[in-house]
């Protein structure tokens, strides 16, 4: 599988050296994508920013017509998407199509959105003015996009960037750029005007670093770690650029006393192993209530032994590969030091074979907050139970964190539910749910797990600027 950049609507980068992508649940090369760098950056900037004017001269209408094609064609080719996204990340293949129907999710529902950017008539406080706002698109945007969902990242972005006026450039990981690759040749087939999006791959520091400098591009918005976050928000200073970041996550998963176990066994099963545990907002850290902890381990445990491990392409997996070296050392490392410290295996624990980078699903139990892996996000298949005594304890170890993306509570009571949810500083809560992500709500975290949000109405408001405008009427 060979991608090249797509630039103007120009095929770009057949000249440069290549980056090798690596399927890591076999070591084989998959597919290729060139190392752009600030050349192709600058290439980029260039035609997002030439063909700005007459994107956001189109109609709302206009605009909902090329996502909606474009969203028909991510379901038509679902299985082809799919299967390139499970070969370059390991995703088991059930999920990557069922990332492929999500991403189109954003698509659709921001071609409906974008017509509802309405503004404001605000009274006046004197008779001879009237008062109103203006909502117009910020400019250029740049979406990078993180390795764990190559698709649905980059829709979340793109989608409301499109619906709102806006022309785009995306940067996808160098783990997963192939899907990227694809999304880019749907994005031609349905129609789009050159310059409107643009792909560019390669380097991070090199592309990012020359997109910060340049005041064309207006706003970035980015999925990735805090400590890259944190970077963006130093180099975003020198020219005021606009952010949305989608961080870290550290997220706690609450089982109270009174909870329906099967719900919330499901529940801690659905957000834990997601994407191999590779997702910011699995439970990373569960905490159980005495009166419940040994069966809810007990059941919890079983439950996570049914999961089939094995070749991400065949539709009974539901644990892939780990997406590198670095990701399985961290995984052995956080096992390592919270046995070395007391915790418990009841499952798994062990890595499985020896070429593809398998680790199996477990369950540790008597974990507590000196363990790395209650500090860390671990992001891998491995489920920590702490007990604790009392709701109080329950809220004060789920925010003693700098992060604050997502949050799950279990619990058929509802004014318990409510309190505790009330205290917990997350931006996103599961309550019995183990999913909440959708196109239609906000997505995003409080604290160091970012700025803004996305999907749902928030999500467009992130690519437009209100201008006030105060007509004199003399
Ligand atoms: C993420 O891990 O950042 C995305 C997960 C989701 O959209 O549910």
């Amino acid at each position: 599988m060979k991608y090249l950049m797509t630039i103007n609507g120009e095929s770009v980068g057949e000249d440069l050296e290549q980056i090798e992508i690596i399927n890591p649940g076999t070591n084989e090369v998959v597919g290729t994508v060139p190392k752009g760098a600030e050349a192709e950056a600058d290439l980029a900037i260039k035609a997002a920013h030439d063909a700005f004017e007459e994107w956001a001269d189109l109609t709302a209408y206009d605009r909902a017509n090329y996502l909606k094609k474009l969203t028909d064609l991510l379901i038509e080719n679902k299985e082809e998407l799919g299967r390139i996204m499970t070969l370059e990340m390991g995703k088991p293949i059930t999920q990557s199509i069922g990332e492929v129907v999500y991403a189109a999710s954003f698509l659709e529902w921001y071609a409906e959105e974008g017509k509802r950017i309405y503004g404001q008539t605000v009274p006046a406080h004197v008779p001879n003015k009237r008062m109103q706002v203006w909502k117009k698109p910020v400019g250029v945007v740049a979406a990078v996009t993180p390795w764990n969902f190559p698709l649905a990242m980059l829709t979340r972005k793109v989608g409301p960037a499109l619906a709102a006026g806006c022309t785009v450039i995306m940067k996808p990981s160098s783990e997963s750029p192939l899907t990227a690759g694809m999304f880019m040749d749907l994005i031609s087939e349905a129609g789009f005007p050159k310059g409107v999006v643009n792909l560019v791959t390669g380097s991070s520091s090199k592309i990012v670093g020359r997109i910060m400098e340049d005041d064309r591009v207006r706003k970035l918005t980015f999925t990735g770690s805090t400590e890259v976050g944190k970077l963006l928000i130093k180099q975003s200073a020198d020219n005021v650029k606009l952010l949305s970041l989608e961080l870290g996550g550290h997220a706690p998963l609450i089982v109270l006393d009174d909870a329906n176990l099967d719900v919330a066994v499901k529940g801690a099963v659905d957000s834990k192993f997601r994407n191999t545990g590779q997702t910011c907002v699995c439970a990373n850290r569960i905490y159980v209530q005495s009166g419940i902890y040994d069966e809810f381990v007990e059941r919890f445990s079983k439950a996570v032994q049914a999961l089939n491990v094995g070749d991400s392409l065949d539709s009974e997996v539901d644990i892939g590969p780990l997406i590198n070296e670095d990701g399985l050392e961290k995984v052995i490392r956080h096992v390592e030091d919270a046995v070395g410290k007391g915790a418990g295996v009841v499952s798994g624990g062990n890595r499985i074979g020896k070429s593809g980078l398998y680790y199996e699903p477990t369950v540790i139990r008597d974990v507590d907050k000196s363990m790395v892996i209650m500090q860390e996000e671990t992001f891998g298949p491995i489920a920590p139970v702490q007990k604790v005594e009392t709701i109080e304890e329950a809220i004060k170890f789920a925010n003693s964190t700098e992060y604050g993306l997502a949050a799950y509570v279990f619990t058929e009571n509802l004014a318990q539910g409510m309190k505790l949810i009330e205290k917990l500083d997350f931006g996103i809560v599961g309550w019995n749910d183990g999913a909440p992500s959708a196109a239609q709500v906000p997505f995003g975290g409080m604290k160091e797990s970012g700025i803004g949000r996305e999907g749902g109405a928030e999500g467009i408001e992130a690519f437009v600027e209100s201008q006030y405008v105060s007509i004199g009427l003399n």
